[in-house]
């Protein structure tokens, strides 16, 4: 196995879907949890490959793509372009269902239509990233390297914080973020969001 990281390219673009679904089970396959194989990768990973490529950054193993540490440098702004840009073309893709649907499909198409906020607890750490790596590229030290390569392009850019949040249910990386020396803002009831100052 030979790991490299490198930024991404537009030819990643299906591979960030795959990785995505993948890793969508706090941490574990979500392949047969979701219907459409395509949703977890609207919400979670493609926009930011499309909207904001400068950020992100792709681990290949033998040159196939086998992980990402996607994001944006500003949260409010991301959130802006995503109405204009992102979400329309899917609302109009997958409608609401009628009330009383509660499939794991259902929660994400719920999500597209509700859009982002900035939470006020989170608004002095203007970025925020998702990290996903392939079973073979976990434990490491792969990981640590291409948050070490994110966060010194985040500081090229002069951006002072950075988010992320993590499912209570996904204790390894909880460790993981902890390990490395991020620490925790906020407590929500089925996530935790952690931080670090850039400057
Ligand atoms: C979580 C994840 C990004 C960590 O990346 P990684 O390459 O496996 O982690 P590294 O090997 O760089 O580890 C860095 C440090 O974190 C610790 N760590 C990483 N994963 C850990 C785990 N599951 N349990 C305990 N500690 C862990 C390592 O021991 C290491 O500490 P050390 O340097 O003192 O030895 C990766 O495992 C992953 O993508 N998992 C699946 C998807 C996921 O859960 N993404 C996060 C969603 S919020």
């Amino acid at each position: 196995m030979k790991f490299e990281i490198r930024p991404y390219h537009p030819s990643d673009l299906f591979s960030l879907y795959k990785i995505c679904l993948l890793t969508g089970n706090s941490g574990k396959d979500a392949t047969d949890i979701y219907e459409d194989p395509e949703l977890l990768g609207h919400f979670y990973a493609a926009p930011y490959a499309v909207l904001e490529p400068d950020v992100c950054f792709v681990a290949t193993n033998n040159g196939k793509p086998c992980g990402y540490m996607i994001g944006t440098k500003d949260s409010q702004k991301f959130y802006e372009q995503c109405e204009k840009e992102w979400f329309p073309v899917l609302r109009k893709r997958y409608p609401l269902s009628e009330e009383g649907v509660d499939s794991m499909d259902e929660k994400i198409i719920k999500r597209i239509h509700a859009g982002h906020i900035v939470k006020p607890e989170l608004k002095d750490y203007p970025a925020h990233l998702h990290i996903d790596l392939l079973p073979e590229t976990q434990g490491q030290g792969i990981g640590r390297k291409i948050m070490e390569v994110f966060i010194s392009r985040l500081k090229e850019l002069n951006v002072p914080a950075l988010h992320l949040e993590v499912g209570k249910a996904n204790p390894g990386a909880i460790k993981f973020y902890e390990k490395i020396g991020f620490y925790k803002i906020h407590e929500y009831e089925y996530s935790i969001a952690f931080g670090v100052k850039l400057k």
